[in-house]
Formats: structure tokens, sequence, C-alpha cells
């Protein structure tokens, strides 16, 4: 498998901050919010990773992440979106480096108490199709801003919903995606949002709708540090107190 780190976008929610730099290369804790997703990827056994960023400070993340030998990677190669053309556009630069492998995703703005390696595993084991994380996040308000399933009554998805209004669920889609090779053909069947973005929704609801969905409710802090002033706040607070990526069972 391979891992896909997304960390393009214009970071306009963390303004002025995101004037001068990149929104993945600001610092949480003691490193960079990008390291932390790297990490995380290492830490489910994953070597071969593709960052996609765009920009004016794309050539930090070289100069930050070098080969990625220091994160314990085989391969650390590198994508460059030209414009924020969505989530789902960026995941379609790596298609490529992919050949052909399954793919986990990471938005390089998301953080976790814990390493996503059970989920990596489970998925191995899933024979093809699309697994997901989610996270139960218990304020309304805070829904409203992220991906959110419905689930029916045997807690199968339904669909998911970007941003709505009336949250159909207590869950909501965390930045970490586990897809089959079938993905870059999905995205090549994609035509922008109202935002003129290729939305990643849009791809898992394709999964959704062939019945090849699955998923993990995750225990412990996830947070979006691209979310708000505050959300960065809030795991820069998370992270100094408890660190992140820790594997199941180790201290926390
Ligand atoms: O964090 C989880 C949420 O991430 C999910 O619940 C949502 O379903 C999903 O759409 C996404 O929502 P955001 O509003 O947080 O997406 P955002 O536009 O902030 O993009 C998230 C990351 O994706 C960002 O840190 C970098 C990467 N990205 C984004 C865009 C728009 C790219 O690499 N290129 C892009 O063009």
């Amino acid at each position: 498998m391979k891992g896909v780190l997304l960390a393009g976008g214009t970071g306009s929610r963390l303004f002025p901050l995101t004037r001068i730099t990149n929104k993945h290369l600001l610092p949480i804790g003691d490193r960079p919010m990008v390291s932390y997703a790297i990490e995380n990827l290492a830490s489910a056994g994953i070597r071969e990773i593709m960052v996609v960023t765009g920009g004016t400070h794309a050539g930090e993340f070289l100069r930050l992440l070098s080969n990625g030998r220091e994160e314990g990677l085989d391969l650390l190669t590198y994508g460059y979106q030209e414009r924020p053309g969505g989530i789902a556009e960026a995941l379609g630069l790596a298609a490529h480096f992919a050949d052909g492998e399954p793919v986990c995703v990471m938005l390089a703005d998301n953080v976790f108490q814990y390493s996503i390696a059970p989920s990596v595993a489970a998925f191995e084991g899933q024979g093809g199709g699309a697994r997901l994380l989610f996270a139960e996040i218990p304020e309304v308000e805070h829904l409203r801003h992220l991906g959110v399933p419905e689930l029916d009554s045997s807690g199968q998805v339904v669909r998911i919903v970007e941003k709505p209004a009336t949250p159909p669920s207590r869950y909501c889609v965390t930045g970490a995606y586990l897809y089959d090779a079938s993905v870059f053909e999905v995205i090549s069947t994609l035509t922008p949002s109202a935002r003129g973005e290729l939305e990643i929704t849009d791809v898992n609801n394709h999964y959704v709708a062939a019945g090849q969905i699955c998923y993990d409710v995750i225990e412990g802090f996830w947070g979006d540090a691209g979310e708000s002033i505050d959300a960065y706040y809030a795991v820069n607070d998370f992270v100094r107190r408890h660190g992140a990526n820790h594997l199941r069972g180790a201290s926390s």
C-alpha cells in the first residue's frame, strides 16, 4: 500500500498566518504540522509516500522532509497541484505514483491521538473498496464544518453529506481514507462542485452507492488543525500535553 499526503489548498481559514507559509508547515507542539501525518502513515507500515502540495511555499517541504529517511521511509516523492482544485483533484495527481496499488490518503492538517495502523490492517483484509475513519463529535456546530455520514439503523452508511446545516449523525469523516486502485477511475468521472472543487465526499459517496464502503469509529482525540484558529490551538494544546500517533495499548 502506498501513502498519499495532501498538503495543498490555500489555508484561508488560518489567514494571516498562512499568507507567509503553507498551513501544513505551521508548528504543532515542537514540529511542523505535516510531520504528524507522515509519522502516522509510517506507524501503519507505509514506507512509500507522495506529498502533494502547491502554491509558493512548495519547495519548503523538500527542505523539511528531504528524502524521508529520517521518517523511516523508503521513498518520499512530491506532486505539485497547480491550483487548489479540491482534495480529490490533489489525490488524482498521485495516480501514476500509486501504480495500481491501494492507497492510504491523509490530509496533512489532521492529527490523531492514535496510530491508524489498525484501520490499515483491516482494509488489507477487506478485499477492496474504501474504508473511512469516523470520529464522534459531540458539538453539532462543529459537525457543520465537516463531512458527516448518515447511517441506517444497522449502522450502514447511507450517504455522506459535506458540511451539512443539519448533521445526520454525530460522526464526522476524518481526513484518513483508504481506497483500492479504482479510486483514480472514480476521480476521473467527477465534476466540480458548486465551490469549483473535486470533492472527496463525492468519491466516498461513489463507494457508498456501490456498497463497497466500511468504516471504523476511532478512539481518542482527533483534530483538524486547519479548520479555524481555535481548532489549530486546540490541536496544539492536545499534542503538547499528550503527544500524537500512539500505538494502541501504549501509554498516551
Ligand atoms: O478534516 C476532515 C474534513 O476534511 C472532512 O470531514 C471533510 O469531509 C473534507 O472535505 C475535509 O474538509 P475541509 O474543509 O477540512 O477541507 P480543506 O479544504 O481544508 O482541505 C483539507 C486538506 O486537503 C488541506 O489541509 C490540504 C488538502 N487540500 C485541499 C484542497 C482544497 C489539497 O491538497 N488541495 C486542495 O485543493
